[in-house]
């Protein structure tokens, strides 16, 4: 019998630690996790996961350990860490047993319009909504590390900014996966003079592994938001800065919209699946919502019995799947401007209706689900990290530029890369975005609106205090991808390594495809081609960072997705 990361918990506290050591994990379990007794913070880049942890061990709680992560991997990881995007922030208070959720989402400027995307010929035009400065919303970064701070922090904010100023100003030595990424986005970021002088040498040359990045103007930004609060970013000569250069790209953004940006404390939403309580992220993400629904919608089925990664069970998450993101281009929107029925959308009652739409035995047609185009659906860059104190308060925390470093474009003289998340807004009612996803009215650009996104920050509860803190980045598969670490560890018993490593399946109704990872056999393959699936092998999905807590001892067990490099899960 395969050891659960609960059980491992067990054991690691039962006897004196020395003693226990060398039986803590079982043979039987293939993947190990990272364990700590205190604190552990979980991110896709080991230097801002060292500053979490170190924050916490100097008596600094999982919120001030979150902020100094988010603001430090605007400087290690500038593909997605940012200052010039957005995201959202879940916290679990210990004390109070409370969940809240913070919605630090770009928006949509002032004038932006409806039909902004669209070319003279009235198709949508993804050049504009991807590379231009009307790709970018007003990132919501700084104010929401500061609703964050001065709503559940305990440390100064020059503090928990101090380590992310050494590192912009001293340099970060560059790893391959930096030097890899960079090439990989040589053109869009060579377009702008600003951009290309950060992150190429003089004469356009790339940066070597083991060669020092250093991003004088980041520095010289985070200072000013150190010394003067959110005020020296959204006001002043860095939002001057911003504007502009926005605008000389392209864009509407204006000053006062940089001036007039809020984050919103929001309930999150909530669910519960096989004694577990889920806590996500609601709209403006769609990721929490249908979390809970696709959850509902299985939990109807015997999963663990069926197994894991079987025919019978990626066949029902894929038709569980199918109906929810359905369900996601016509309903979801920014709550602001739309009503989103999360009640319905949620309840146990519409899964059980859900659950009569599903044949087990035959895939059915997406075309029957609803309509829509064939897409292709790539890249994506977006990143998360989880942090759990010794108390149990938790942070989970997805933050983004939307696609690997945004538009690529960095206001001259900040050094901050603007996001292109006005990507995420649907253009053309019907037609797909960057992820492939499709929406309707509820997601169409109005000024002051915030784009849909498939951000999931999770918290599962068990009796009422924190059990696993995860997410994922990964555009439209975030939803699935934390779906699969929740079923893997509630259904199949799987510890919190094994349930980020074990391969992953996809749909997202349209395009009409089961995607799936390598490792998935190929008679189950086979069996599910029979059922109807249309299946195609792409690359990886995803990347967790996911802490799990033993509420018993306070054990944490932690492990970072081994999809992509330099992640690391530390604890002390
Ligand atoms: N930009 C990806 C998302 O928010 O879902």
């Amino acid at each position: 019998m395969r050891i659960s990361g609960l059980a491992i918990a067990g054991l690691l506290l039962a006897g004196p630690a020395g003693a226990q050591q060398a039986t803590i994990f079982s043979e039987m379990d293939r993947i190990h996790p990272v364990w700590a007794e205190n604190g552990m913070v979980s991110a896709q880049e080991r230097l801002a996961a060292e500053i979490g942890r170190d924050i916490m061990a100097k008596g600094g709680n999982a919120v001030d350990a979150g902020v100094a992560v988010a603001f430090a991997l605007a400087v290690t990881l500038p593909r997605a860490g940012n200052l010039g995007g957005g995201g959202f922030m879940l916290v679990h208070d210990a004390e109070t047993g409370r969940t809240q959720a913070i919605d630090y989402r770009e928006l949509a400027p002032s004038g932006a319009s409806r039909d902004m995307f669209l070319d003279d010929k009235g198709e949508a035009d993804s050049d504009k909504s991807l590379y231009t400065g009307a790709a970018s919303g007003v990132p919501g970064t700084v104010a929401g590390m500061r609703m964050a701070l001065d709503t559940y922090g305990s440390m100064p904010w020059a503090d928990v900014i101090a380590p992310a100023i050494r590192l912009a100003e001293e340099g970060i030595i560059v790893t391959p996966d930096l030097a890899d990424s960079l090439e990989a986005e040589r053109e869009a970021l060579m377009k702008h003079p600003s951009t290309a002088k950060i992150f190429f040498k003089e004469g356009g040359a790339g940066y070597r592994p083991g060669e020092r990045l250093v991003q004088a103007d980041l520095a010289a930004t985070l200072k000013k938001v150190a010394a003067e609060g959110p005020d020296g970013f959204y006001k002043g000569a860095v939002a001057e800065n911003i504007a502009k250069a926005v605008q000389a790209a392209g864009g509407p953004m204006t000053v006062e919209d940089l001036a007039a940006y809020k984050p919103v404390l929001r309930e999150p939403v909530r669910g519960s699946y096989r004694g577990y309580e889920i806590v996500s992220m609601p709209p403006p993400s769609s990721g929490g919502v249908h979390l809970i629904q696709i959850l509902n919608t299985l939990e109807g089925y015997p999963i663990g019995a069926l197994g894991h990664n079987t025919a019978e069970t990626i066949h029902l998450m894929a038709e569980a799947m199918k109906l929810a993101y359905a369900d996601r281009s016509e309903y979801l929107g920014d709550p602001d401007f739309v009503d989103v029925p999360v009640a319905a959308l949620t309840s146990k009652d519409y899964a059980a209706e859900l659950r009569g739409k599903i044949s087990a035995e035959y895939a059915t047609p997406s075309a029957m689900i609803g309509p829509g185009d064939l897409a292709p659906y790539e890249s994506d860059q977006t990143t998360h990290f989880s942090v759990v104190d010794k108390a149990g308060n938790a942070v989970s925390n997805t933050y983004t530029i939307n696609l690997n470093y945004g538009s690529g474009l960095v206001a001259e003289g900040t050094g901050v890369l603007m996001n292109n998340e006005m990507d995420d807004f649907s253009a053309k009612p019907g037609v797909p975005n960057a992820f492939g996803l499709v929406g309707g009215d509820a997601n169409a650009v109005q000024p002051g609106k915030r784009p849909l996104s498939s951000m999931t920050p999770t918290i599962v509860l068990k009796d009422g205090e924190t059990w696993l803190v995860t997410g994922s980045p990964g555009g439209a598969r975030i939803i699935t991808t934390v779906l699969q670490v929740v079923m893997n560890m509630i259904d199949h018993g799987m510890n919190v390594a094994e349930a980020s490593t074990a391969p992953r399946v996809h749909h997202q109704w349209l395009p009409d495809e089961l995607r799936i990872e390598e490792g998935i056999s190929r008679d189950t393959l086979r069996l599910l081609a029979a059922k109807g699936h249309t299946i195609s092998e792409k690359p990886v999905m995803g990347s967790t960072q996911s802490i799990m807590r033993d509420p018993a001892s306070g054990a944490l067990l932690g492990a970072s997705d081994p999809r992509r490099p330099d992640a690391a899960t530390l604890g002390y």
